[in-house]
């Protein structure tokens, strides 16, 4: 349908990567690592100028999102789909509540479901729409998604816990660093690095109020639970105020991710942010100016400013526009998550994809629907 289509060399945008993780590294951090030379790479993550370089990313979060007086932040391999098994084994007291909106929050609630010694419970809404979360008496923590990658939904409320044995956890991982959030209320927030935050996936990171660190820690040394050394929190605590992990770490990644930290608190988390909700108005206002294209998640407040889920009127398919460009080198990874199985755009908004690629992004994929390059 759209094979022969030659796209003006103006609106070609200056980087084809919007996919919404693995994201866009942009070329400047990787000239970084590169001139790092000898100096990180192939030298032990037990020696200073590692552990200088953990430092300088949990000192960089510290500043970036400001967090409150005893929080700490800790680093271990495996990703947010590692540390949801180690929340299910070691954080649970004795029942989470999952409130699920997409594949993400659904893989996470699974995760704990099958733990013998505790017990899960989903709150699900259809996909496309969004679920803020809430306390619910009998369960010790509430499980939430603060972007849901699969769907294009971010919650936009954080409940007042009355319970002081409830906890909050939440996987930031396609929101942290553009989403703003009230880390007082917040016990246990973690995310992968492969989004926002610009570096490569296999880490994960996670910040932990004096709450949740005092409750990982006691539940650790319960004798009745099995858990396997890797998936300890008391080594990723002990490591973590040490600046090292618990295993070798991937050095390149650790250096990608402070490379962004840096880059984003140049301009502070406000500054981030407004530039976010700049690109969010864009998309989701051509979106709605189109009619072809129809935002997937229909109430404003539940849509994402990092992900934007778009449907397209099945005359046009996705799929094959996504071939075209991609074979262009104009856009790559702009479909949907494949197992929702509808036509449909997902675009990242990450800080490193510019307002003005997507703008030609845009212009580009109308220009093919409607033929106007022809
Ligand atoms: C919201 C969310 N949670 C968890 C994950 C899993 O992250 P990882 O693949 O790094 O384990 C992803 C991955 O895209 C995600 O988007």
């Amino acid at each position: 349908m759209f094979e022969k289509t030659p796209i003006p060399q103006e609106l070609r945008p200056t980087d084809p990567r919007f996919g919404v993780g693995p994201s866009l590294i942009p070329q400047e951090a990787l000239e970084a690592l590169r001139r790092s030379g000898a100096s990180l790479l192939g030298t032990s993550h037990r020696k200073m100028p590692v552990r200088d370089l953990v430092k300088e990313v949990q000192d960089g979060l510290q500043q970036y999102f400001n967090l409150p007086a005893g929080y700490e932040i800790i680093l271990g391999n495996g990703g947010a789909t590692f540390f949801w098994d180690m929340i299910g084994l070691g954080f649970v007291e004795k029942s989470s509540v999952h409130f699920v909106c997409g594949e993400f929050s659904d893989k996470w609630y699974k995760a704990h479901k099958n733990i013998p010694w505790i017990e899960a419970e989903e709150i699900r809404v259809e996909y496309g729409e969004g679920i803020n979360p809430r306390e619910i008496e009998g369960h010790d923590l509430i499980c939430c998604t603060l972007n849901e990658t699969s769907t294009g939904v971010q919650f936009s409320e954080m409940p007042e816990l009355k319970n002081p044995n409830t906890l909050m956890a939440v996987d930031a991982t396609s929101g942290a660093g553009q989403i703003k959030i009230d880390f007082a209320k917040v016990d246990l927030y973690y995310f992968s690095p492969q989004k926002v935050f610009a570096a490569d996936g296999g880490l994960y990171i996670a910040i932990m109020s004096p709450k949740a660190i005092e409750r990982a820690l006691r539940l650790g040394k319960d004798k009745t639970r099995f858990i396997p050394e890797s998936l300890k929190f008391s080594h990723a605590i002990e490591n973590g105020r040490n600046n090292q992990t618990y295993n070798t770490p991937s050095i390149a990644n650790i250096f990608l991710l402070n490379e962004q930290i840096k880059l984003m608190n140049k301009l502070g988390e406000d500054k981030v942010i407004d530039e976010a909700l700049r690109k969010a108005k864009l998309m989701y206002g051509w979106a709605e100016e189109k009619s072809y294209l129809d935002p997937f998640i229909k109430k404003p407040e539940f849509r994402s400013q990092t992900v934007i889920t778009i449907d397209v009127d099945e005359k046009y398919s996705v799929d094959e526009m996504a071939k075209l460009l991609r074979k262009e080198k104009i856009a790559i990874d702009i479909e949907g998550y494949r197992k929702l199985n509808r036509n449909q755009l997902r675009i990242a908004l990450f800080h490193n994809v510019s307002y003005d690629n997507l703008d030609k992004l845009t212009k580009i994929i109308s220009g093919v629907i409607e033929g106007s390059f022809d």
